[in-house]
């Protein structure tokens, strides 16, 4: 089914509150950089800083009637860019629609040579599917005392 990108800068304040839910829903902040709870207040604060960013583009996607989950892009060069995900947390098996949407977007409408995931060695699940979609281990560092797996994908 064919999917939509909706930028969060053109989110009413309903859909922005929704996805700020699912930001703070526990199963999906302990594997945030920031785990910290977001308040709406920053949050609006941090959608409304998009506007002013070409480095940076989140997007709630959509999927028919249904709102899947979030695909984000962050340190955006002409050659690389990181990603980020996390699916609707009322919905399972949404990783992979979620997925073949970054690679399109990244590879295709960015035009960036190389995807860049970073994942907490934990993370068995979001591990998985980057595998899956053929990202590979580059290094390991430390996240606040945390293992964290970088990744990355070539075009
Ligand atoms: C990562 C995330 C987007 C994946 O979405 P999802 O809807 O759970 O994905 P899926 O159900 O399609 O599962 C993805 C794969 O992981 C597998 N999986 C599930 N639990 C697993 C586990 N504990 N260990 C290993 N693999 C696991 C699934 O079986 C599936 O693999 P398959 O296609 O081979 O069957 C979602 O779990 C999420 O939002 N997690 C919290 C936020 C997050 O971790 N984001 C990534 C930060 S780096």
């Amino acid at each position: 089914m064919q999917v939509q990108l909706l930028d969060f800068t053109t989110l009413d304040k309903e859909l922005l509150t929704l996805v700020l839910e699912w930001r703070n829903h526990s199963d999906i902040r302990c594997w945030m950089l920031n785990g910290d709870e977001i308040s709406l207040e920053n949050h609006l604060r941090f959608v409304e800083s998009l506007k002013n960013r070409a480095d940076k583009r989140y997007f709630l996607v959509q999927q028919g009637d249904a709102y899947i989950g979030v695909i984000d892009f962050t340190d955006i060069t002409q050659k690389s860019a990181e990603i980020g995900i996390y699916a609707n947390p009322q919905m399972r098996g949404m990783g992979h629609a979620l997925m073949n949407t970054v690679i399109k977007y990244g590879f295709s409408t960015l035009g960036v040579k190389t995807l860049i995931a970073s994942v907490f060695a934990d993370n068995k699940r979001a591990k998985h599917l980057y595998e899956k979609f053929d990202f590979t281990e580059r290094s390991r560092t430390l996240y606040k005392g945390r293992e964290m797996i970088i990744m990355e994908q070539k075009a």
